[in-house]
């Protein structure tokens, strides 16, 4: 499964699940491009990669910008010489709401970072990767990309939204050598989930006690994921969207 020397791309490096799998990919050789809004994590995160001894650009950007988001892929390429691999995981999750309670500015929000910013990576992506004969990108979606997140209509809309696309660029692209698959997370412990737990900290008891493996995931465990689907020892995995919920959709 080597990613020795292999150019990766990753939105919202600068936390949580992009952190640890920038981190992870890093440790195996690979040299990063970490994209974040958030100018002083995503520095961090580029400190810490570069500790574990690898290459790491920190260029900000926002996914909802496409003018961002094509400068963040041509500068990759500027400075890389090419884009192996891209990890679309910038996104947000906005006050629990129900249906129909929530405002259509926020619904608005949501949609923008979480379902149009992982499409506007992926379109300019996906004219690199075919520019340069091949590719593979992983989306973040959620558990509540496939079943529904009470009180986070917008959200589970958008995660339902990343699956559709990455299962339609899947089909679209798999003749130009490019996979592209989405993980599909239950809760992580990350900064993420300690600002729901805030709000309502009953939920963490609740959140382990309806999980078979009656644990909360660590971000860890999705980069291990990312760095697989991200590998040759994947070659033969395109469209799919996996769960990393300790068996919590399969109950
Ligand atoms: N933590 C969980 O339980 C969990 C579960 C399933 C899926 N996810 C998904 O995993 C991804 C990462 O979540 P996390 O828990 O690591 O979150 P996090 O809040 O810890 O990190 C997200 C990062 O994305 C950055 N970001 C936000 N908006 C951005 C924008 N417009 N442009 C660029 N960067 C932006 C933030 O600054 C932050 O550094 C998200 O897509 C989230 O929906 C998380």
């Amino acid at each position: 499964m080597s990613l020795m020397n292999k150019v990766v791309l990753i939105t919202g490096a600068g936390a949580g699940i992009g952190r640890a799998t920038a981190l992870a990919f890093a440790r195996a050789g690979a040299r990063l491009a970490l994209v974040d809004i958030d100018e002083e994590a995503g520095q961090e995160t580029a400190r810490l990669v570069q500790n574990a001894g690898s290459a790491g650009l920190f260029m900000r950007a926002d996914v909802t910008q496409a003018v961002e988001v094509a400068q963040m892929v041509q500068a990759t390429v500027a400075h890389f010489g090419r884009l192996d691999c891209a990890f679309n995981n910038a996104g947000i999750e906005g006050p629990p709401t129900r249906t129909a309670d929530v405002a259509e500015a926020e619904f608005d929000r949501i949609m923008a970072v979480n379902l149009k910013g992982v499409w506007l990576c992926m379109k300019y992506e996906i004219q690199q990767m075919i520019a340069q004969g091949g590719g593979v990108i992983a989306n973040t979606a959620s558990v509540a990309g496939l079943v529904g997140a009470h009180s986070m209509p917008a959200y589970a809309a958008s995660k339902h939204g990343v699956i559709g696309l990455t299962k339609t660029a899947a089909v679209e692209y798999a003749r130009k050598n490019i996979r592209v698959n989405a993980v599909c997370p239950a809760v992580i412990r990350t900064a993420m989930v300690e600002r729901a737990l805030e709000v309502m900290p009953q939920l963490a008891e609740g959140m382990i006690a309806a999980n078979p493996s009656r644990r909360l995931g660590e971000p860890a465990e999705v980069a291990a994921a990312v760095l697989w689907l991200c590998s040759d020892a994947a070659s033969f995995v395109n469209g799919a969207a996996l769960t990393i919920d300790g068996g919590l959709t399969a109950q």
